[in-house]
């Protein structure tokens, strides 16, 4: 059997299930944007792992680094394993551990007078993703793997490096050591240290990876993936970028907010049927949310309070344009094809 799930970054997974293992294969999205500036980080990425490298796409939030491991999981053409950093990791969370023992129990009564008893006790075993993900060659997704603490990711020196698991806790079985299959990959993704709940990783691992810096795409992708994710045009995604982009300069960290934001905007108002109008108190308070403006508790704490809002809207986008819609109203009956994204399952 095979299901779809689609993720609110567009790409879709299919699972299928053969003999009780469970695979899934990342498909390349239809939504996903690829302008020249990701053409050509994508071939840079590809090039790498291709010679058998591991890549870390390091960023700020935001900056597309998930979507686009997904995107050259897909472009490898294998079976992916998903793993989320946690910092309650520890090592066998990675690799496996045993999980119970098996007692069997044999009755030599071969000699009628002489009964002969034997018993013996087996732990099992069963391995976890990264076991699994070295065993058969799939493409490994570590997204955030800076969020597991350092010692939880040891395991990972001797993948990379000599391309051997080490499973001390299988010894006893005499399987201590697992080849790493031919066509294992590996993407990680990092935030920057100074996150919270990030950890400092361990130098050797980075020396392993081959990091790639991640920034906030140019403007004309931006663009392309607020029209793309957010189902508006390219005219509205540019007045959003360029609003996003305005309180971007404002942060002092130059990083919030992010494509999401813009996303986020789009979508909100392609689903109520509006457009960019600075006069429409629904778009100034979607604006406003979205970008925590005003709001103390907010990322953007420089950005003008909601009185100023209107203004700078009006100077970003040009005169009033849309006086139809003032006040929240249900989405379109359309609004499913304008509300791309939205996870979902789908059997086929
Ligand atoms: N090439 C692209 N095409 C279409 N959408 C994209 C693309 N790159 C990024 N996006 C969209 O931008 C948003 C942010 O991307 P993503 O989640 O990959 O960022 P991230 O760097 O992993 O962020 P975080 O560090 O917070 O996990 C998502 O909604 C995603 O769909
Ligand atoms: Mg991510």
């Amino acid at each position: 059997m095979r299901t779809l799930h689609q993720g609110s970054n567009g790409h879709m997974l299919s699972t299928e299930s053969q003999g009780g293992e469970s695979q899934v294969w990342p498909e390349p999205s239809a939504s996903f944007v690829l302008t020249p500036q990701l053409e050509e980080l994508v071939e840079r990425a590809l090039s790498y792992l291709r010679a058998g490298y591991p890549i870390n796409l390091a960023g700020p939030a935001g900056t597309g680094k998930t979507t686009l491991a997904l995107h050259l999981a897909a472009r490898l053409r294998q079976p992916v394993t998903l793993i989320h950093g946690d910092d309650e990791f520890g090592s066998s969370d990675l690799v496996g551990n045993d999980h119970g023992y098996r007692k069997s129990k044999l009755i030599d009564n071969f000699i009628h007078s002489v009964v002969k008893t034997e018993e013996t006790m087996k732990t099992l075993w069963t391995d976890n993703r990264l076991t699994t993900a070295c065993r058969f060659g799939h493409v490994l997704i570590y997204d955030e793997f800076t969020r597991s603490r350092p010692e939880a990711n040891n395991v990972l020196l001797s993948v990379l490096g000599e391309r051997l698991l080490n499973l001390p806790k299988k010894c006893n079985g005499g399987d201590g050591y697992l080849e790493v299959h031919a066509a294992f990959r590996a993407i990680f993704t990092s935030n920057p240290q100074e996150y919270a709940g990030v950890h400092k990783s361990q130098d050797a691992l980075l020396d392993r990876l081959v990091t790639i810096y991640m920034d906030h795409y140019g403007r004309d992708t931006e663009v392309a993936i607020t029209a793309s994710s957010g189902g508006v045009s390219t005219e509205m995604a540019e007045k959003i970028i360029d609003l996003v982009h305005f309180f971007r300069k404002r942060d002092p960290s130059g990083q919030h907010p992010s494509i999401r934001a813009a996303i986020m905007i789009a979508r909100v108002l392609a689903c109520q049927g509006l457009t960019c109008d600075p006069a429409n108190p629904v778009v100034l308070s979607t604006c406003r949310d979205v970008l925590h403006v005003g709001n103390p508790c907010g990322r953007a704490k420089h950005a003008p309070p909601l009185v100023d809002l209107q203004p700078t809207l009006q100077a970003l986008w040009g005169p009033v344009q849309d006086r139809a819609s003032h006040a929240w109203t249900a989405a379109p009956a359309s609004a499913g094809a304008l509300c791309p994204g939205s996870a979902e399952e789908v059997l086929v």
